[in-house]
C-alpha cells in the first residue's frame, strides 16, 4: 500500500521563535502522537513522519555558518541537537502506542555539491512492512564535494514521495496554510497559479536556514509538475493532523492543475 508522509515543522513542536534554543513543545508533540495513534488504530495505511528541527538545528547550523562552510564541529552540534528533538518525538509516540524507529538522515544520505544524490530506502521499507513508522528528520549530511549541508525536512518530502509513491502528502506548520496578502489561506496553488503569488511567499518569521514557506511551496511545486499533489496546513491547531490524515481538504493544496 503506498505510504502517507507527513512531516510536522519544527515551529510546531519546538518554541522557534523563542530565544532560548532547545525548548520542545511538549504538549503539542504528545497532542499529535495522540492523533496519530487513533489514526493508525483504525487505519492499516502506511506512515511515515518527518519532523522539522526548529530551534533544536536551526540556531547551532545558522551560529556555525554551515550553508557557507564547512565545519566538522558545527556539524556535530547541529546534528547532536536535532536527534535530542528525534528522541523526544519517539518517545512520545512509542508511548501514545504508535511503533516508531529514527532514521537519521546524516547516516543514510549524502550530498553532492548541495544536490541529495543517494538515499538509503531498504530500512524504511522493512520499517513500512511492520507497521513501524520511520520518524525522519531535518538534518546535517555529508556532501562529496562541499563536506557537509543541511537538508531539510522539507527536501525530504518529494524525494521520498516520488520513491515510495506516497498517497497522501502534507506539511504541517504553524500557519493555516500558505497565505496571501490579506493573510488569507490560498485553497490551492499550481505552478501555473504560483507565478502570481510568489511574491506574498516568504521564508520564516524566525531562525531557520532552510527557506520557510517559499522553500516548502517550492518543494511541492516540484511533485505538482509531476502528477503529486499535497497540502499545507496548520498543526498547531488541535486535530488537524488527525483530519489530514483522514484525507480531509484542510489547509492548501498544491496541485498540478
Ligand atoms: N505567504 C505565507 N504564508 C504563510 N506563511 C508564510 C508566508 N510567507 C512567509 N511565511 C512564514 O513561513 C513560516 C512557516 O515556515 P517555517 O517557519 O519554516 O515553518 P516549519 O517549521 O513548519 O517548517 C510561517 O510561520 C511564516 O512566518
Ligand atoms: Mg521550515
Amino acid at each position: 500500500m503506498n505510504p502517507v508522509i507527513l512531516k510536522i515543522g519544527g515551529s510546531v513542536i519546538t518554541a522557534k521563535d523563542s530565544d532560548i534554543p532547545e525548548q520542545a513543545k511538549l504538549a503539542d508533540i504528545d497532542r499529535l502522537s495522540h492523533e496519530i495513534a487513533s489514526f493508525k488504530s483504525e487505519s492499516d495505511s502506511k506512515l511515515i513522519l518527518i519532523h522539522g528541527a526548529g530551534s533544536f538545528g536551526h540556531p547551532q547550523a545558522m551560529k556555525y555558518k554551515l550553508n557557507e562552510e564547512f565545519n566538522a564541529r558545527g556539524t556535530y552540534i547541529t546534528h547532536a541537537s536535532v536527534k535530542k528533538l528525534n528522541s523526544i518525538v519517539l518517545d512520545s509516540l512509542n508511548n501514545a502506542g504508535v511503533p516508531s524507529l529514527p532514521v537519521h538522515p546524516l547516516n543514510s544520505c549524502l550530498f553532492d555539491n548541495g544536490k541529495l544524490v543517494s538515499f538509503q530506502l531498504e530500512q524504511i521499507k522493512v520499517m513500512l512492512e511492520r507497521g513501524i513508522v520511520p520518524v525522519l528528520h531535518g538534518d546535517v549530511v555529508m556532501d562529496r564535494t562541499k563536506g557537509a549541508g543541511v537538508l531539510s525536512g522539507d527536501r525530504i518530502i518529494p524525494y521520498l514521495a516520488l520513491e515510495l509513491k506516497a498517497s497522501t502528502i502534507g506539511a504541517g506548520s504553524n500557519v493555516d496554510g500558505v497565505l496571501d496578502e490579506k493573510d488569507e489561506v490560498i485553497k490551492k496553488i499550481t505552478p501555473h497559479s504560483f507565478a502570481d503569488m510568489k511574491k506574498h511567499i516568504r521564508g520564516s518569521a524566525s531562525a531557520d536556514v532552510t527557506g520557510g514557506m517559499l522553500g516548502k511551496v517550492s518543494e511541492f511545486l516540484e511533485l505538482a509538475n509531476k502528477g503529486i499533489s499535497s497540502r499545507i496546513f496548520n498543526a498547531s491547531r488541535k486535530g488537524m493532523v488527525s483530519r489530514f490524515l483522514y484525507g480531509e481538504d484542510v489547509g492548501t493544496l498544491i496541485a498540478d492543475k
